[in-house]
């Protein structure tokens, strides 16, 4: 059996794809699974923690017994229920892949073609980001673990981006690996470099996700010391 070793704290983890709706029946997506994020909150379970689980569009089966989940559509909602729930939380791991724009508007009716060949401009603003906001609340004690999902070339260049956004972000941990038609998204296993907030290296996994998902919890636990 797992090492208990989140007895009684309280984790928080984002996981799935925002949607961004454009009119009643279309909206901007991605193509993330949850599937990261589920296995962290399993992982996460299996070591004693209480789990919430702020939930956008997971890929069916991924359903857990014993674990809160509060489910959500859009980057704003995602943000709302994170926030929430992340001031009494002794861990966040914000696995959602979050929506960087949203529709300026959202039409009330479908929207129409115009039938001239003309196209459609779409007019995004951005959205708040989740991950900075928690960062700048964080209570004492309290470890913040983001994700950086990048589509770099090469090792290097997926680390120059890592360490960029771990110094933007000003998480703990900083989860970064590569995605792509083929890796991360949807996938079983991932491939991952965890940076520390000052974007050194502090541990490498491969394998299932909840492998990762446990070997990122060991940094967590490393760090609360
Ligand atoms: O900037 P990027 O989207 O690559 O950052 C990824 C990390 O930031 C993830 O942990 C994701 O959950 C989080 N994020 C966020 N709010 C956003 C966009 C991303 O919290 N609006």
């Amino acid at each position: 059996p797992p090492v208990r070793d989140l007895e009684s704290l309280r984790v928080v983890i984002s996981a799935g794809g925002t949607r961004e709706p454009l009119d009643p029946v279309r909206f901007l997506g991605n193509r993330s699974s949850g599937k990261q994020g589920v296995a962290f909150a399993r992982a996460a379970l299996a070591r004693g923690a209480e789990v919430t689980l702020v939930a956008a569009h997971l890929d069916p089966g991924l359903e857990t017994p014993g674990i809160r989940v509060i489910p959500v559509q859009t980057a704003s909602e995602l943000a709302l229920a994170v926030e929430s729930v992340a001031e009494l939380a002794d861990v966040v791991v914000m696995a959602a892949a979050v929506a960087d724009y949203r529709p300026a508007t959202v039409a009330e009716s479908k929207i129409k073609k115009d039938g001239q060949g003309g196209g459609l401009v779409l007019h995004l603003v951005e959205n708040p980001d989740i991950l900075a906001a928690l960062t700048r609340a964080r209570r004492p004690g309290q470890i913040i673990v983001g994700f950086a999902a990048e589509t770099a070339p090469t090792r290097d260049e997926l680390l120059e981006l890592g360490r960029a956004k771990a110094a933007r972000k000003k998480a703990d941990l900083l989860v970064v690996n590569v995605v792509g038609w083929a890796a991360g998204f949807g996938s079983d296993d991932n491939t991952v470099v965890v940076l520390a907030g000052d974007g050194s290296i502090v541990a490498e996994a491969a394998g299932t996700k909840r492998a990762v998902a446990d070997a990122v919890l060991d940094e967590v636990v490393a760090l609360r010391g």
